[in-house]
């Protein structure tokens, strides 16, 4: 009886909303409310640099893990299990999702990023991964380079290297794309390569670290880095910074948020968010290109809980440019 009412009710705002958006152009987020009988949905999708901003760090929303993963709506978990985001069968998921609080179990994990990364990374890798793509190299031969030259320095020094048939397995994780799950298989092969590469990481991470996050950098590096590198040879002229704030070229193109309480989120909305069920998409990529900041690309919008490998990619891709680009005039 109750989906009887709250269905065409809630199809009803979502038309509404989205006239208001898209006819009458009002700043509003657009609010896609289907409350399906089993899979009710309710998204609210922030495109908007500076309300993407108001909202970091907002008390009435939070990462998703603040709250138990039965918690939250069937749809979310179902699709990061999919992703480097969530490890279905142990239940872990990686750092960013971790809720706003600064516990200092955050700390500890959030510090082994910083400590890792800071050696930065060798020259000599560069120009080695600047021949291979100057000879034509495949995303699966640079994904399998960038492993080694960024994750092998979570792995146990007894791995000579992460070998090709984990890389291989790892780029079927589900991009951050909600429709690429939709195509009958992903979801399911993509949780396959998720705990495939849990398991991988299991065995071979560093003691100590976490197994979620060190399988999440795997991830990152096989999938959207290898992407961004090949983008990047294609625009050799154009300024890092500038190329990797287009919305097109963003490799992550939204980041997730659970409301935790009824709230407008300061009049963000037009009726009240659902505490665990209203989930906030803040298109981070959509914001990057208004802004022309990395902190979109790699956060939102600010330094606080801006991904640490930011000022890496940073580097790394400004020297590999400048490596092609010799090759490119000899
Ligand atoms: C091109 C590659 C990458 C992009 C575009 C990217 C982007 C992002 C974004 C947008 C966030 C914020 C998520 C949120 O607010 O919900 C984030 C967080 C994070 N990223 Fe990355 N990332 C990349 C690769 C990596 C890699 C390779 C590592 C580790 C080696 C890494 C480690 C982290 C960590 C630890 C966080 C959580 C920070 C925190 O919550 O304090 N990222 N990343």
């Amino acid at each position: 009886m109750g989906v009887i009412i709250s269905l065409p009710i809630g199809i009803a705002r979502t038309v509404v909303g989205a006239l208001q958006k898209f006819v009458l152009r009002q700043n509003k987020p657009l609010r896609i409310d289907i409350p399906l009988p089993f899979i009710p949905i309710d998204v609210v999708l922030v495109t908007d640099a500076a309300q993407i901003m108001t909202l970091t760090n907002h008390p009435d929303v939070d990462h998703l893990h603040a709250l138990p993963t039965d918690k939250l709506p069937f749809w979310s978990t179902w699709f990061f299990s999919g992703t480097r985001f969530h490890n279905k069968s142990h239940d872990k998921w990686f750092l960013a999702f971790e809720p706003q609080s600064e516990a200092a179990q955050y700390s500890e994990r959030r510090k082994v990023f910083e400590d890792k990364l800071s050696s930065g990374f060798a020259g000599e890798d560069v120009k080695s991964l600047a021949d291979q793509i100057a000879s034509g190299a495949s995303e699966e031969q640079v994904a399998v380079s960038l492993a080694q030259i960024v994750d092998a320095r979570f792995m146990k020094s007894e791995l000579n290297s992460i070998p090709v048939e984990v890389v291989r397995e790892t780029r079927h994780v589900l991009p951050t794309n909600l429709v690429a799950a939709l195509v009958p298989g992903n979801q399911k092969r993509g949780v396959q390569a998720q705990e495939a590469t849990y398991s991988f990481c299991q065995k071979n991470a560093q003691p100590g670290l976490d197994v979620m996050d060190v399988t999440h950098n795997v991830g990152s590096v096989v999938t959207i880095m290898a992407v961004a590198v090949l983008k990047l040879k294609d625009n050799l002229d154009t300024p890092i910074e500038h190329l990797f704030t287009r919305k097109s070229n963003c490799p992550t193109p939204q980041v997730p948020r659970v409301v935790m309480r009824e709230t407008n989120l300061n009049g963000l909305l037009r009726y009240p968010g659902r505490p665990s069920s209203t989930i906030v998409m803040l298109s981070i990529s959509s914001a990057a290109e208004q802004a022309n900041s990395l902190f979109f690309t790699f956060g939102t919008g600010t330094e606080w809980r801006a991904c640490p490998f930011k000022d890496f990619f940073f580097n790394f891709m400004t020297a590999l440019q400048a490596e092609l680009k010799t090759r490119r005039q000899s």
